[in-house]
């Protein structure tokens, strides 16, 4: 059995075409979802048959057909090879989540970045999750926090029914409440109470949200994870220009204490995050 995707389709694809579709794949539990080129369509089937019976523990292959688009942040699916089902069970830092890849955004590519913010939560923390997709940054926390209190939020009717199993599934729902709405409608009109810590990971928009997050953030002082995307030549002017706009969009007291590019999303495209002290 092999142990990579380059071992699976060593007897179907030349180095050169593994090379194209080996750059972008994600393994999300026993699914995984590859791009294929336009030039490898005529064999789109053949490369998931061979994915599916050489490489462990896959058990569905799919296709990507589009980016991630739209308020869900959803992506198309086409069925390649193996059981006929979008959804699989996703294990990372000692919890379970339930994930419907076509129904609702998750990402394996965020589980370095989820465990950085959950070690910086400290006990008693009230934290707000404004985007939080099934549940995984807020219950990564709760359960490496148990003193602390996590509100999650998503507009999506999917995300938010997977974010309630995943809660139960993960001992944590007594202190993660998910709320389906939208974040800033929410923030405005219940009565939330205020947090020690706001995260809004949704890098494609989060700049139109940073004043609902500032307003959800404790009048006493808070931290704000802000996520976002910038187009630039390397990382180091990337992070620059977030750091240079936030500075002058931000008119609260505020330290940015951190800004690092959490991955390369696209050529000359990084997902940047800032880290921010409201005092
Ligand atoms: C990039 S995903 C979040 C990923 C998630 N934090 C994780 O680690 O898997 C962004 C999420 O924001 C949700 N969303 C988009 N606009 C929203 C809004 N205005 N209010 C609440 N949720 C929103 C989408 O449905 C999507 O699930």
């Amino acid at each position: 059995m092999a142990r990579t995707l380059k071992e699976a389709l060593s007897n179907v694809l030349s180095a050169k075409e593994l090379s194209n579709l080996y750059s972008s794949f994600d393994t999300i539990g026993d699914i995984i979802v590859i791009k294929v080129p336009d030039a490898l369509q005529q064999r789109k089937r053949l490369i998931g048959q061979a994915i599916l019976e050489n490489l462990k523990p896959v058990k569905v292959v799919l296709m990507q057909k589009g980016p991630v688009s739209g308020e869900f942040r959803i992506r198309e699916l086409e069925h390649l090879a193996g059981e006929n089902r979008t959804t699989t069970i996703y294990k990372e830092h000692g919890c379970s989540f339930l994930v419907d890849v076509a129904k609702a955004y998750f990402s394996p590519r965020l589980s370095t970045e989820r465990l950085r913010i959950a070690n910086l939560v400290k006990p008693n923390e009230r934290v707000l999750n404004m985007f939080a997709g099934v549940g995984a940054f807020s219950i990564i926390i709760a359960k490496a926090q148990p003193e602390c209190k996590v509100v999650s939020i998503d507009v999506n009717p999917e995300a938010f029914r997977f974010a309630v199993q995943n809660a139960r599934i993960n001992k944590v729902a007594g202190r993660v409440n998910t709320i389906l709405g939208d974040a800033r409608e929410i923030i405005k009109s219940s009565d939330l109470g205020k947090f020690t810590r706001v995260l809004m990971p949704l890098p494609e928009s989060a700049s139109e949200y940073l004043d609902d997050a500032i307003f959800a953030v404790e009048p006493s002082g808070g931290w704000m994870h802000y996520y976002t995307h910038m187009h630039s030549e390397n990382e180091d002017e990337a992070t620059e220009q977030v750091e240079s706009d936030l500075r002058a969009r931000l008119n609260t007291n505020h330290e940015i204490n951190l800004v690092k590019v959490v991955r390369e999303v696209g050529p000359r495209w990084f997902q940047v995050v800032a880290d921010i002290h409201l005092t």
